[in-house]
């Protein structure tokens, strides 16, 4: 681990693109990190869009192309093209690519959850997507998220079909070993991750998860990582705790990677946040920065999202948006800036795999 990164005072302002000032990219690829963000597919076609995130980011994720019923929406047939669309486009522009997701209790299709499976069945077509979707990005993608959102609040697990209702046949996490297990079969290159959202500081989410990982590793269940989502606001844990977290889990021998930042805000009806939030805003991404950068392991950043514009977060939270480092007309933010200068700060010189 190195020396603790600065705390940073961003500035007020909108800020636009200093033409001489070095991408996103450039500055993380000097850092040894990834910078990446989530994409929908459909939005490459849009020419600022697919500039701005070629320019910026060197690491892009489907929103949802790869998620379990946008890419196997019947039993037998595979929806590819959307998800391979985006890995073309991030081969062209030298971006690694992360998977997403698995095995998730969202967006599944009617064919599996009203298909009154036996726990037998169910393991046999979870087996048989993780097979088919795994195999078919050997070699492109890079680390996949294995299994996300298993555990609720209180760190006890989520009923799911995967699970427990009915499940596919296995006692406690043992679902979630069997699915990291049959992922490293496909794949053995690929680096597998958990992840999950509320799970950054020290909770009882974020014990549950750290007491599966320690016992995975012990037993030698194949598990590189855990991803951190952090969708957050500006009343955010403390970083301390959150750092003390991120220090655990890498204790393990596990990456970490931030997988899902943003920083929600309240926002007018033009979808226009206050000067004094965009500021905490700001500072907030400028410090998850300089966390990560901490630790050797700790080895992506990644936003859910390019623009205000796509963001999901007005659709989630009504009154709430703003949320990443572009504003709908893909103008920089403080929170860029903050962003930069975090990644400017040269505490870090190892490289990643
Ligand atoms: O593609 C269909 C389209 O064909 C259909 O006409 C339309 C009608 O609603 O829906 C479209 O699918 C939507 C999809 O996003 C693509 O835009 C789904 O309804 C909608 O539920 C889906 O929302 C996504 C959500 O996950 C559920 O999968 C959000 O965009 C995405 O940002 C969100 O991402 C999740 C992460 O995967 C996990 N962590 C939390 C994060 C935020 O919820």
């Amino acid at each position: 681990m190195r020396s603790p990164g600065l705390r940073l005072v961003a500035p007020l302002v909108l800020c636009t693109l200093d033409a001489a000032a070095q991408p996103l990219r450039q500055l993380a690829e000097e850092r040894g990190i990834r910078i990446g963000t989530a994409v929908q597919s459909a939005l490459l076609e849009e020419p600022i869009y697919a500039a701005t995130l070629a320019r910026e980011f060197n690491q892009v994720e489907p929103e949802s192309e790869m998620k379990f019923g946008p890419i196997h929406p019947a039993p037998h047939q595979y929806r590819f093209s959307p998800a391979d669309t985006l890995v073309a486009f991030a081969r062209r522009n030298r971006m690694a690519v992360r998977g997403h997701t698995l095995v998730w209790h969202r967006q599944q299709p009617a064919w599996v959850t009203e298909g009154r499976f036996t726990p037998a069945q169910l393991s046999t077509i979870l087996h048989e997507h993780i097979r088919k979707v795994v195999g078919h990005y050997a070699g492109t993608v890079y680390a996949w998220d294995v299994v996300n959102e298993s555990f609720r609040e209180d760190g006890s697990l989520r009923p799911t079909i995967w699970f427990n209702s009915p499940g596919i046949g296995r006692y406690g996490t043992g679902y979630i070993e069997q699915a990291f297990r049959w992922a490293k079969e496909a794949d053995p290159r690929a680096l597998l991750f958990y992840n999950d959202y509320n799970a950054e500081d020290g909770n009882a989410k974020s014990d549950a998860i750290y007491q599966m990982a320690r016992e995975f590793k012990t037993r030698g269940v194949p598990i590189d990582g855990v991803g951190l989502q952090m969708h957050l606001t500006t009343k955010i844990a403390s970083l301390l705790s959150v750092e003390a977290n991120i220090r655990r889990l890498t204790e393990l021998g596990l990456q970490i990677q931030i997988t899902e930042l943003d920083v929600r805000l309240p926002v007018d009806a033009a979808g226009t946040a206050s000067v004094m939030d965009i500021a905490k805003q700001a500072e907030i991404y400028g410090e998850i920065v300089s966390l990560c950068l901490k630790f050797s392991h700790c080895t992506a950043i990644q936003t859910w999202g390019v623009t205000d514009q796509y963001s999901w977060i007005p659709g989630e939270f009504p009154g709430q948006g703003a949320a990443l480092l572009f504003d709908p007309h893909y103008q920089t933010k403080a929170a860029y800036q903050a962003f930069r200068t975090s990644l400017s700060i040269p505490s870090r010189n190892w490289s990643f795999q």
